[in-house]
């Protein structure tokens, strides 16, 4: 099998990678991806042969496309806190880009499998007993999460409207190694590393469901192995988690007392709370996690980031500077 990835050197996408390397070393990878800021040739190595380029643009697009049977499309904009500063690439790339994806595999007959966010179906009250399900109702709240639930709805009609072969699966909030340094852990990580305190928005109470990218990954191979075409699968992991806890928990770790952090202006539209049901995933396809212990994670995530200060460094000082900008 030849699989297009897109976005494969970025976060998710490079571990997607480099699980395939060790699970499926069967399967031929070319990663597409336009090396924005978040992108990185060195998270992906060698483990793969990498095509500089956008998915916006459609010759490139459309060649590449054709040489594979299988696109795994994760390249986005993917950061909340950017699509406030600017929304303009989220437009761009979340919805032009993945049109012009649509465009190719409906032309070439590929299959695509579409990686979205569990953030299309807005935010749950913290007391709400129901999470997120496959029939949720989409209320996205932000520019980012508006544009990846237009995607999403951007594939629906193209398999209704033209039979194209694709699934989508919407995941929740993700950890691990290679994470940019603006995203919430490895951001309080590396604070907290470079002796800065961490920073909770509004009253830090909001709540993810977090997820090792591993398992991110192995549902979407899951999705890939046998999946329904037109079919939408939630992967999530039962990890909810409120910010504030995250971070003591972070603090302990790293030998600082737990309130060594701050309380910073909220975000604007900030949503309050995400939680994934997996049910179907994990009947119908049998998928099961194999981080359950959010801990123990947390903890391997923290020694990555100690470990590979080369990786993140070069990225830190612009980053904070973008934050301190922001009152964040
Ligand atoms: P990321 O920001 O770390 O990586 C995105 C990658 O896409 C980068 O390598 C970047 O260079 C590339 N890219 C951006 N614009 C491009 C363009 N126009 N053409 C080609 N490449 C481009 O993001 P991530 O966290 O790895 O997320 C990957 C996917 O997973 C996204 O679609 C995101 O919506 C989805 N997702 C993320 C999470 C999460 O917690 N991070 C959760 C659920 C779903
Ligand atoms: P983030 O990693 O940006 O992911 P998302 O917005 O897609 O959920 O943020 C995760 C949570 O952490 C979210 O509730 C916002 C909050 N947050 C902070 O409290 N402080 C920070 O410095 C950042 C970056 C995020």
């Amino acid at each position: 099998m030849r699989v297009l990835v897109t976005g494969g050197a970025g976060f998710i996408g490079a571990n997607f990678v480099h699980w395939t390397r060790r699970h499926r070393p069967e399967v031929e990878l070319t990663v597409l991806d336009a090396l924005t800021y978040a992108g990185s040739g060195e998270s992906l190595g060698d483990a793969a042969p990498l095509v500089q380029g956008d998915i916006a643009d459609a010759a490139l697009v459309d060649r590449l496309v054709a040489e594979h049977d299988l696109v795994v499309h994760f390249a986005a904009e993917t950061h909340n806190d950017n699509s406030l500063s600017d929304p303009s690439p989220f437009v761009q790339t979340n919805l032009v880009g993945t049109f012009t994806i649509l465009e190719a595999v409906r032309k070439h007959g590929v299959r695509l499998h579409h990686v979205s966010t569990d953030e299309v179906y807005g935010d749950l009250e913290l007391d709400d007993p129901e999470r997120f399900t496959e029939s949720t109702p989409y209320n996205p709240s932000s520019p980012y999460s508006s544009t990846k639930a237009g995607s999403d709805l951007l594939v629906r009609a193209w398999v209704r409207s033209f039979g194209i072969t694709a699934t989508i699966s919407n995941c929740s909030n993700n950890y691990g190694p290679y994470q940019h340094v603006e995203k919430f852990i490895p951001r309080q990580i590396t604070n907290v590393l470079d002796g800065l305190r961490p920073k909770l928005y509004g009253d830090g109470l909001n709540v993810r469901d977090w997820i090792h990218v591993d398992d991110h990954n192995s549902g979407v191979w899951a999705i890939v192995d046998k999946g329904r075409s037109g079919e939408t699968y939630l992967i999530g992991a039962d990890g909810e988690e409120t910010n504030r806890t995250v971070v003591e928990a972070i603090l302990r770790e790293l030998g600082q007392p737990d309130d060594a952090f701050d309380l910073v202006k909220d975000r604007p539209g900030h949503d309050r709370r995400y939680a994934i049901d997996s049910s179907k995933l994990r009947t119908e396809l049998g998928w099961a996690p194999q981080y359950s212990d959010f801990a123990a994670g947390l903890r391997a995530t923290i020694a990555w980031n100690r470990d590979h200060e080369a990786g993140w460094r070069p990225q830190k000082d612009a980053t904070e500077a973008k934050y301190a900008k922001a009152g964040q």
